[in-house]
This record gives structure tokens, sequence and C-alpha cells, in this order.
């Protein structure tokens, strides 16, 4: 059987788990949250490196994984090219900020982006962001969010906390007419519902798992894969996790199971 491996810091991975869902048959699916190191936002691109390579070496030494999605704009930034160069056979889908398709969104021209600190000062995000708005005449209004990620883990997606977090960083996007937003954390899409609250108008929200799962499925295809029969999912974390909100997400009973996965 087909096995995928997927990570994220927590539970903002979950949110490209659901799309791959939909999408991916016939394959068994290991998810780790690693949220012993969580949140990956806040460290150095040297600290997020080592947990991808930790997780990538885990996922092949005990499931033989035979795709990788990291579902984390954070870890990708920091590790794509090097797991790349190491692990050349292994395929490799990783996630970053959907500028492009907000870019081909935008009505007011106006496009907001909001990730974790380590994403937006990555050299991928900002290449990638300096030609398409240069090239397209786009503001582009970027904003940092730390903190976001501990409100979203301890469960607060909802609380009065999270909300006002959310109102001094969208604020200067509200009044610039910001019609599109780009969720550059996999996190975000769980507070989605406060950001259109708080941006008080018709808003376009960009996250990028549908696209993701198409192009495992393409690349799996390519290589022989036929997509019949069941998804099975196994689901673990290095450090504790809200399993409520986990349960929420999958609309499933099950439990991440705790792991160990340092080297010595
Ligand atoms: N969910 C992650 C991302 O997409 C990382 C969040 C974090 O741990 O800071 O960037």
């Amino acid at each position: 059987m087909l096995k995928i491996g997927v990570f994220d810091s927590g539970l903002g991975g979950l949110t490209v788990v659901q799309a791959l869902s939909q999408v991916m048959k016939g394959a068994e699916l290991f998810y780790i949250a690693d949220t012993q190191n969580a949140p990956y936002g806040e460290k150095t691109k040297e600290e997020i490196l080592q947990y991808s390579l930790d997780i990538t070496q885990y996922f092949l030494d005990k499931h033989q994984i035979d795709a990788l999605i990291i579902a984390c704009n954070t870890a990708t930034s920091a590790a794509i090219q090097t797991l790349r160069e190491n692990y050349p056979t292994l395929i490799i889908i990783g996630t970053e900020p959907g500028i492009k398709p907000a870019i081909e969104q935008t009505r007011t021209g106006k496009v907001g982006v909001l990730a974790t600190p380590a994403t937006l000062r990555g050299d991928k995000y900002q290449q990638l962001a300096c030609d398409l708005a240069t090239q397209q005449n786009i503001e582009l209004f970027e904003q940092a969010c730390p903190g976001l990620v501990e409100q979203i883990e301890k469960g607060e997606i909802e609380s009065s906390q999270t909300k006002e977090m959310l109102e001094y960083w969208l604020t200067p996007m509200r009044e610039n007419s910001v019609d599109t937003i780009v969720l550059g954390c996999t996190h975000y899409p769980l507070v989605g519902t406060l950001i259109e609250e708080v941006m008080q108008c018709k808003l376009t929200l960009i996250h990028t798992g549908k696209a993701i799962s198409k192009r495992l499925l393409f690349l799996l295809e390519e290589k022989g894969h036929i997509n019949q029969g069941r998804l099975d999912m196994k689901l673990y974390c290095t450090g504790t996790i809200n399993n409520e909100t986990v349960a929420t997400l999958l609309q499933s009973e099950e439990k991440m199971k705790q792991i160990n996965i340092s080297k010595s």
C-alpha cells in the first residue's frame, strides 16, 4: 500500500489532511504534529531544518513512505531545498503562500498576506512576493502573526483575545480595501471565520490544501498509483495536542498517539 508522510508543527497541517482526504484513496497516511517543538514560526531556520530532517528520516525508517507532504509553510521555506537534495527519489511537496491565486482573484489590487515571522523573512517568500507583486502592480500588505499559532493550539479559535490580536493585525488591511487574504500558515484557516468577521467585507481567503492534494495525486498517478480503496490515517504528536480540535477537524474520534522521534 502506498504510504504518505505529512507533518506540521501542530494542528495546522490537518487543514491539508482534510483536503487530502477528499482526494486520496488506496493509501496509508501518517501525520506527525511536532508539538514538542511548536511553534516553528518563531524558531531559527537551522532549528526548523533540523526538525524537518529528523521527521523525514523517522517517516522513512519507521514507515518507508513514498511521498512527503510538508504541510507547513514555515518548514517548507526552511527545509524543502535540503530535503530534496538529501532524498532525491522521494516525492516531496511543500506548502507555500498562495500569492499567485490571490493576485488572480483580487478586484481592488490590494492583497493581504498573513504568515509566521520565519515564513515572511525567508528568501523563498521574499523572492516570490517581490517578483509577482511588481509584475502585476499589486499592493501587498504583509503581516507576521506571532502568537496566533499558540492561540489556535490552545483551542482559542473564537476567543476575545484571539479576536483582539486579529483586530490589531487586520485593521490596516481593512482600512486599505484589501479584498483577498493569503493564509500563509496552515494553522490560519482555523480562524478563517474570525478573520472574515474582523474584516467586515466580502473577502476571499486563499489557502492551498486543494492544490497540494491535486499535485500529489498527479505525481503518484504518473508513477502508477491506482486511486481506489480506503485512505487509512495514523496520527501522531511529539508533545501534547488538543484532541478535541483534532476530532472536530477530521470528524473522527481517533486520538493522536504521542511518539518520540529524537534519534538518541
Ligand atoms: N503551520 C505552520 C505553517 O504553515 C507553522 C506554524 C508554527 O509552528 O509557527 O507555517
